[in-house]
């Protein structure tokens, strides 16, 4: 497994993910580089959400990756994949972390991290993407209206050194990520669903406007989200089609 030891690190960038997709237009990165930044003053969040961070509190970062051995088509494995990594090094610290349908990580019923993945695509091919990764850390108070913010601080108790975390969660990224080189994608499938914000559960859900009870029995290859209905029915739902109801 090669290490990802190409860090660029920042004190302040509107985004990390920006500037990786600048800088992949002008320099060969090596696969696994890593943008940090200590503060981002646009952050990005999924659709037109911003990501709250407080400076030099937190772990934001992109990472560039060369998944050209996969076809466009099981591009959704990424994000499982990635996924995996956050859950995995989480877990190491507090027990109850979940990941929430598509890519969020939750602790109980609270976002402690998010993920913004961007691909670059020609054709079926994947050429590059930069992965996103936001996770709360050492920050204790929020002020966006993000519905249930929590950090590792607010759970544990106590602060974290940034430099280490990065690396526990270099670790465990990597790994995943060599899985899914080895195309390990039915350990990968099982693993995420076992992890699953909610799944087999029955739960209240909302699609426009009207709520139904269902339980989530899988994900597809594109990404919906599969959920059983009372009566037996296997619904599908895209990101943004469906909420989940607290
Ligand atoms: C989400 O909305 O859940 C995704 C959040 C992703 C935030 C990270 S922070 C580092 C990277 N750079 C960005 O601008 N966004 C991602």
């Amino acid at each position: 497994m090669k290490p990802w030891n190409n860090i660029i690190q920042l004190d302040s960038v509107s985004s990390t993910n920006s500037y990786a997709a600048e800088l992949i237009k002008k320099e060969n990165l090596p696969e696994g580089t890593i943008i940090i930044a200590d503060e981002q003053s646009k952050g990005k969040g999924i659709g037109s959400n911003v990501w709250e961070a407080e400076k030099g509190k937190n772990l934001t970062f992109s990472i560039v990756l060369y998944p050209n051995f996969m076809d466009v088509s099981k591009q959704f494995m990424i994000s499982k994949t990635i996924a995996l990594g956050i859950q995995k090094y989480l877990s190491f610290k507090t027990r109850h972390i979940s990941i929430k349908w598509p890519n969020d990580i939750y602790y109980t019923d609270k976002k402690i991290a998010g993920i913004l993945i961007e691909n670059s695509i020609t054709g079926s091919k994947i050429n590059h993407t930069i992965v996103g990764i936001g996770i709360n850390i050492n920050q204790t108070e929020f002020f966006s209206d993000a519905p249930n913010p929590i950090s590792l601080k607010q759970i544990v108790g106590s602060d974290f050194y940034l430099k280490d975390e990065l690396v526990e969660l270099k670790y465990h990224l990597a790994k995943y990520y060599n899985r899914l080189k080895y195309k390990s994608f039915k350990e990968i499938n099982r693993e995420y669903l076992l992890n699953l914000y909610k799944y087999k559960v029955w739960s209240d859900y909302k699609v426009q406007d009207t709520l139904f009870r269902g339980k989530i029995t899988g994900v597809n290859d594109f990404g919906h989200l599969q959920i059983t209905t009372p009566d037996n029915e296997v619904k599908e739902f895209d990101l943004k089609e469906i909420e989940f109801v607290f």
